[in-house]
């Protein structure tokens, strides 16, 4: 049966880590056949689209986020051929198609870097070069998102370059008119073998001050608010200058242009204080369809979070998430916690991106220095946020010597719960717990739902919404709330009654008072 692979409003979406998904050549590494050969898994949750993060060639530094080079497959994940058999399978399953464009930077192991360091005039324009200042120093304070400063030394030709996440990630000058060109042409080609969507790596840090100002110090209210870990010294600023936002915002109109008008777009904001207003001035009509920030994975999606996405923002616009190939998993072993955060996620309008392994409640594995590769968790090891944790391989068969994910050995070591995948993926475990929801989700009209009202306390939430199906009112309630929801007999899904976690969740005719 051929599907109908429009985009539907606000999409539910699986993000899958090319590295950790399933590996078919057994040499510890998933790969794109590993991923074709899981897709009906992912179909039968009922997802509308899958992301995939970078597939694309890279040293592999930053973990596929460190391009060599935009439009080819890396090696070791598989062929431009698989590729397109992904696509065809995923398309044959009623899947979508979501890569990300990491445009705003590249390896330092790309041509046009290696070119500029060679003493390219031309190629060095295309990133941001520029001299010490007299005293040898950095030509101004910006700071890298990881922490160090965003200036590294270039001996070859005696000269800083800028760089936004790790010195192996040279930033781009995203207004300079060859890269813009290579841009539009790569994400041409990618839309020319099927894709259907992207997602824009970093995008809020595109575009920055051509006078290079320094950034003022953050007053304490905005440092108050950086959701960034406070040893890093990221947060001591308030990025005026280094992440603009309205000349940003207006690329996402370009952005529009070169991916078509009939391609699903969200982007990535990683300023911490903005992040939502940023988030609304990139996803006006024509610019991009949505964007995430890390606002509710930070808080785990808590009320108060909640009831802040919903004062700053229009939620329809603003991904839900929790966890992904950046942010620790959300689970923390309790499956009535995992099934409530699931249902939370599911009533927000907007779209829902589910992060490869949550539908199991898998928890976020712990790993010794000696086992980590990702060189922002060394940075700050063991306090940092332990980005490889959450990378750490699926688990496809519990019963499995290495879960079913390969035949060899795998590039993280996995050290699931056994007894715990079996429960999550029986007939009434976990998985079927997110199967319904997404189901319900379209079926009800949620996704696309408005709020009317909203009211919070430290530990409960209510909404009323208006849905393609009426009103939809929702009752949450943490361990210990104070609020306790009505009774669910005639609820369209309710969970954790008999215990902590409580949600009711009541289609009425009319909107509550
Ligand atoms: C966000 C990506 O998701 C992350 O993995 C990467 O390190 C940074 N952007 C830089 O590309
Ligand atoms: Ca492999």
């Amino acid at each position: 049966m051929a599907h109908d692979l429009r985009w539907p409003q606000a999409p539910a979406i699986y993000q899958i880590y090319p590295r950790s998904f399933a590996d078919s050549n057994g040499d510890g590494i998933g790969d794109l056949p590993g991923i074709t050969s899981r897709l009906e898994h992912v179909a039968g949750l009922g997802v509308d689209a899958i992301w995939l993060s970078s597939i694309y060639a890279s040293p592999w530094q930053d973990g596929g986020y460190d391009v060599s080079d935009h439009r080819a497959v890396h090696p070791t994940l598989g062929t431009m051929d698989d590729f397109d058999a992904l696509v065809d399978r995923a398309h044959d399953l009623g899947l979508r198609v979501i890569l990300d464009q990491v445009l705003n930077h590249t390896s330092c192991e790309h041509p046009w870097f290696l070119a500029a360091l060679a003493g390219d005039e031309a190629m060095a324009g295309r990133y941001l070069f520029r001299d010490a200042r007299p005293d040898g120093t950095q030509p101004n304070n910006w700071i890298s998102q990881f922490g160090p400063p965003a200036w590294t030394w270039a001996h070859q030709r005696s000269q800083f370059y800028f760089h936004q996440f790790l010195a192996c990630q040279p930033s781009l000058d995203l207004r300079h008119p060859e890269v813009k060109a290579a841009h539009r042409e790569q994400m041409r080609f990618w839309r020319a073998r099927g894709v259907d969507g992207f997602r824009f790596d970093a995008a809020s840090s595109y575009l920055w001050d051509e006078a290079l100002t320094d950034n003022p110090v953050a007053p304490d209210e905005i440092r108050k608010k950086n959701t960034g870990e406070i040893f890093n010294p990221f947060t001591f600023q308030h990025h005026l200058h280094d992440m603009l936002p309205d000349d940003a915002a207006t690329y996402a109109t370009t952005l529009r242009e070169w991916a078509g008008e009939d391609a699903w777009l969200m982007g990535e904001m990683t300023e911490g204080v903005r992040s939502y207003e940023l988030a609304m001035e990139f996803s006006t009509p024509g610019r991009l369809d949505a964007a995430y920030t890390t606002d509710l994975p930070a808080n785990c999606a808590g009320p108060v979070a909640i009831a802040d996405l919903l004062r700053r923002a229009d939620p329809a616009r603003i991904v839900g998430w929790l966890s992904s190939h950046d942010q620790p998993r959300h689970g923390s072993g309790d499956f009535a916690q995992a099934a409530f955060l699931a249902a939370l996620m599911a009533v927000l309008p907007g779209p829902w991106l589910i992060y490869q392994g949550e539908e199991w409640g898998l928890p976020q594995p712990g790993l010794a220095k000696d086992e980590v590769t990702d060189p922002f968790d060394l940075l700050y090891w063991p306090d940092g946020p332990g980005r490889e944790g959450a990378r750490v391989p699926m688990p496809w068969n519990a019963d499995d010597p290495e879960f079913g994910f390969t035949a060899g050995r795998p590039w993280l070591p996995m050290r699931w719960n056994r007894a715990d995948l079996l429960a999550a993926v029986s007939v009434s475990g976990l998985a079927a717990t997110y199967r319904d929801l997404i189901h319900l989700r379209r079926k009800q009209g949620w996704a696309s739902g408005r709020v009317l009202i909203s009211d919070h306390g430290d530990d409960w939430l209510t909404l009323a919404m208006q849905t393609g199906c009426g009103c939809l009112n929702a009752w949450f309630a943490w361990p210990g709330a104070t609020l306790k929801p009505p009774d669910a007999s005639d609820a369209v899904f309710a969970h954790g009654q008999r215990g902590d976690y409580q949600v009711v969740l009541r289609h009425d005719d009319t909107k509550r008072t």
